[in-house]
């Protein structure tokens, strides 16, 4: 991969939100909501890199800030090489047809009144690509594609089933045949039974059509299938990163390992003694993070220098990557997991 330029390249991206404002020690204090913090990655073409976290941890606010549909607090984002910071409005409206986006719940991200047809050629229309009559051929056709009937063109969304508007999501992001297309937890609101159906088509219209994928998901059970490359991320920082196969078969971060026990394997023998790895409480709020490693109040293996010093996002091998100060492989002891 080293061979090839990046589509995407994100630099140090950290996002802050205002949070409410209090007294602190006496003191009045502005707070923010720490959403993503120095975060820094690559995607190439044609790739999936798999984005995974618990809910909170910022992969949203990762993916929409990548798309500028809000502006960094500080760090760079690079599409083909450009940093869209500097781009002009027109620039970031011809970047966006290379980069869409697909979403979580197929029944508030499409527009009740619109029809399918209108809904999926939206993205021509905005761009002003093609007649009425070209546009209507394109949405038959990747109505087709994607497995519904394109005779139902003029239907309204409430007309489809979960699984057929996230079809109708996948069609529209695919109009333009962009380069990236951001899919943030693209089957997380669908039944378990459709959710392979619909992974597979993602995986079918990436061989066919050679798109690179962030794929945002929270759990890794959903990702294994389908990325070349996973990162995890908790409270905002991102904490480990690799090839799929390594971060499943030799996590170096303790919190993989933890996401990685509750992953359900197919031998029944195997899930009998498999150690699930159940952390204490739940994540802290991303105001004010914890001091040091973000992680160091859920994690089992923290010592003294954890709240105090941030560990650096370092290369343990070659393209794997782990913010922990005490990386190694399988750093919970007896949970070794067999895939
Ligand atoms: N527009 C916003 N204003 C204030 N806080 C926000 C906003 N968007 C997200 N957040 C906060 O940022 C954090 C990360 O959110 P998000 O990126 O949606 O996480 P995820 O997608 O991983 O569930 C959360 O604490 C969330 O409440
Ligand atoms: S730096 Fe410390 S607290 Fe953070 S993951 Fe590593 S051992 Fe745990
Ligand atoms: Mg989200």
């Amino acid at each position: 991969m080293a061979d090839k330029t990046p589509l995407l390249k994100v630099e140090h991206l950290c996002k802050e939100f205002p949070a409410e404002s209090g007294t602190f020690g006496g003191r009045f204090a502005k707070r923010f909501v720490s959403a993503v913090n120095d975060v820094s990655f690559e995607i190439y073409p044609g790739e999936t890199f798999g984005l995974v976290g618990e809910s909170g941890c910022g992969k949203s606010t990762t993916g929409r800030t990548i798309m500028h549909l809000t502006s960094p607090t500080s760090g760079k984002v690079y599409f083909q090489g450009r940093d869209i910071s500097e781009m002009s409005k027109k620039e970031l409206k011809e970047m966006r047809r290379d980069m869409q986006f697909i979403f979580q719940d197929p029944y508030a991200s499409l527009n009740p009144r619109m029809t399918i047809g209108e809904i999926v050629s939206e993205p021509m229309t905005i761009h002003g690509i093609g007649t009425k009559e070209e546009r209507i051929e394109r949405v038959r056709e990747l109505l087709q594609v994607v497995g519904l009937n394109p005779e139902h063109i003029n239907r309204y969304p409430h007309e489809f089933s979960g699984g057929q508007r996230q079809r109708v999501g996948i069609a529209r992001a695919f109009i333009l045949r962009p380069k990236l297309i951001i899919c943030d937890e693209p089957v997380s609101a669908l039944d378990v039974s459709i959710q392979a159906q619909v992974l597979n088509l993602l995986k079918e219209l990436q061989d066919k059509y050679g798109t690179a994928y962030l794929f945002i998901a929270h759990d890794l059970s959903v990702v294994q299938h389908i990325s070349d490359r996973v990162a995890v991320m908790y409270l905002g920082k991102m904490v480990e990163l690799s090839d799929w196969k390594t971060l499943y078969t030799e996590p170096h971060h303790p919190y993989t390992q933890s996401l990685l026990s509750a992953v359900p394997v197919p031998d029944p023998d195997i899930q009998k003694t498999r150690k699930r790895i159940i952390l204490a409480g739940d994540p802290p709020s991303p105001i004010d993070p914890p001091s040091g490693c973000r992680f160091h109040t859920r994690c089992p293996m923290a010592q003294d220098i954890c709240s105090k010093e941030i560990p650096g996002f370092d290369e343990v091998a070659s393209g794997h990557y782990c913010a922990c100060h005490f990386a190694k492989p399988f750093p919970i002891k007896e949970s070794h997991i067999n895939l």
